[in-house]
């Protein structure tokens, strides 16, 4: 269960980074090209004004913030260890250059590259950080414009009925017609961060696919081309982004 989880005492947030996120993986940056097209094609058509985003479960990862920022007035990124949520507030007032690479990455389509500030001032300026369990999430329905959950739902707990609630949980918090993104480990056995071994829910794109129709609108479902051996013990990466529905096929809760 995911509560049975060390979140706190056992993530080590720097031995994630450095196994992950030190440098840009093809993987990373295959998600990136998808989700800056994915986001970048929904507001200019929409053409309205800033929005509020989530990222849900942000870890110690900045890309998705900085996906979703030249939209968003405000980004809340919802993170339920200790650990990674000091990780993440340490980067408000600058943030590393680690994520140099990621930003780049994104500025090869122009809505990024045009921001009319330096992507430093405005992460600080938008940026917030909660810390938060994704299952009370139920408290804020609706209430986000944008969302990001990348590598959360399958890979923090065993339990496939806790790995379908992540989603919709995530989903729910979403405001209809919002655009998402989001990101798995196909077949995933478990993975260390540190010393420690932390669990995972062995889904496939049916699986993701499953947990997302009720909630989603129009939504693409698509493992990436790109395999390096990035995360241990696992078989691939799937991405599913769209826009979450205008109404639920099930009943809403609360
Ligand atoms: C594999 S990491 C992914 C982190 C990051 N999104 C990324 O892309 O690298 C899973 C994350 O889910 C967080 N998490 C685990 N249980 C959670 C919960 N109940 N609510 C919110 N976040 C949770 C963990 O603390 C961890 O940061």
């Amino acid at each position: 269960m995911n509560a049975d989880v060390p979140w706190d005492a056992a993530f080590d947030s720097i031995a994630y980074l450095d196994h992950n996120y030190r440098a840009l993986q093809a993987e990373d940056a295959e998600i990136l090209h998808i989700i800056r097209d994915h986001f970048g094609d929904h507001f200019r058509k929409q053409g309205a004004g800033p929005v509020s985003g989530i990222d849900v479960g942000a870890g110690v990862n900045l890309y998705p913030a900085l996906a979703m920022m030249p939209w968003c007035d405000e980004i809340t990124l919802f993170e339920r260890s200790v650990s990674n949520v000091d990780y993440l507030t340490s980067q408000i007032e600058g943030y590393d250059e680690t994520w140099d690479p990621f930003w780049s990455a994104l500025c090869l389509k122009d809505c990024y590259r045009s921001l009319d500030m330096d992507p430093r001032e405005r992460f600080r300026k938008v940026v917030r950080v909660e810390q938060g369990d994704i299952f009370d999430l139920w408290r804020h329905e609706g209430r986000w414009s944008v969302g990001t959950m990348f590598f959360v739902a399958e890979s923090m707990t065993a339990v496939h009925e806790e790995f379908a609630l992540g989603v919709e949980r995530f989903m729910r918090a979403l405001a209809p017609g919002a655009p998402f993104a989001t990101a798995f480990m196909a077949h995933s056995k478990g993975y260390h961060a540190g010393e420690h071994f932390f669990p995972a829910c062995d889904v496939g794109e049916s699986e993701v696919r499953a947990s997302l129709e009720a909630f989603a609108g129009d939504f693409k479902v698509q493992r990436l081309e790109s395999a390096a051996a990035v995360r241990d013990g696992y078989s691939g990466m799937i991405v599913a982004y769209g826009w979450r529905a205008n109404s639920d096929s099930t009943i809403p809760v609360g």
